[in-house]
């Protein structure tokens, strides 16, 4: 949908070309992010911590993410188009979601995918990978589009259909997953080939994973952003180093390497100064139309 003209907003796109120009990008994906240098990490992701909201969350995921969840809910998701509408539009309604699994922000949703993306921009890095950060987090419309309640929409990721890795949070909550005593879900390699490629195994039901389908076919985002969706709540594999037993040895690398590009912009850029979504539409907007069409089959 193009955006409505006048004159404001006309000073709000020569104001953002301006700033671009400065900001022109002279930097490859996977150069090593700068916009986070002066941060203390040790302030992010403190679970222990952490309000009991999350520890409840995560409680109430790890027990309900099951193998035949899994399935059911890939089925669902093929069987129909919840909506059709633009990457604006779609942020705008994801707007009035308050993600109880996250320790970290108070930001509405629309702010926090701004401020990744300005992140990603201010460091100079392309445009595709600004976009990724506008998008990213998009696939938690799901909790609008009936799903059974946040634990199947947010949160960290992990394999089902395997043994539960120790690098996920709260590993003991898994006491409470039918999954867990199965003779074969809870083997290493479960229903699993070694190495058979994360492409062939099933991730925990979510934002990341429902994004990437609805995407995959409808963006031209390159491989690299397109695995920046799919994995950035991956925390097990891409931040612990779990799961190297399913990875193949040719594209999981470089998803590898993508996804952790990109976590710093989504996980460090919380505590940046506020957006103004108004001011910073006109620019994104040019960016939507570069990489997406105007109406998503969500
Ligand atoms: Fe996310
Ligand atoms: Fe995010």
């Amino acid at each position: 949908m193009p955006v409505p003209r006048n004159t404001h907003e006309f000073e709000v796109v020569s104001d953002a070309v301006d700033e671009v120009n400065v900001l022109k990008s002279t930097k490859a994906w996977d150069d090593e992010s700068e916009f986070d240098v002066q941060k203390d990490k040790t302030q992010f992701r403190q679970y222990d911590d952490a309000c009991s909201r999350v520890k409840k969350f995560y409680k109430e995921q790890h027990e309900k993410q099951t193998v035949e969840f899994n399935i059911n809910a890939r089925v669902k998701f093929r069987k129909s188009v919840r909506a059709k509408m633009g990457v604006w539009e779609a942020m705008e309604k994801l707007n009035t979601l308050v993600d109880d699994s996250d320790p970290d922000t108070s930001v509405t949703q629309i702010e926090h995918l701004l401020q990744t993306a300005e992140a990603i921009r201010r460091d100079g890095k392309p445009e595709w990978m600004q976009v990724v950060g506008l998008v990213h987090d998009l696939g938690k419309l799901l909790y609008f589009f009936g799903s059974e309640g946040q634990w199947d929409v947010v949160g960290d990721t992990f394999v089902v259909g395997c043994q539960f890795s120790d690098n996920i949070i709260y590993p003991e909550t898994f006491a409470g997953n039918p999954d867990t005593y199965d003779p074969v879900y809870s083997t290493r390699y479960g229903i699993y080939k070694p190495h058979c490629g994360l492409e062939n195994v099933m991730l925990s039901w979510g934002h990341d994973e429902y994004m990437y389908h609805v995407l995959k076919d409808q963006s031209s985002l390159p491989e690299e952003g397109l695995a920046m969706i799919r994995y950035h709540s991956f925390y097990p594999w891409h931040r612990d180093g779990a799961y190297t037993h399913l990875m193949n040895d040719t594209t999981d690398q470089k998803a590898l390497e993508a996804v952790r590009a990109f976590n710093p912009y989504d996980l460090y850029s919380k505590s940046d100064d506020r957006c103004d979504p108004e001011r910073l539409r006109p620019y994104y907007q040019s960016l939507i139309e570069k990489f997406f069409p105007d109406v998503i089959e969500w």
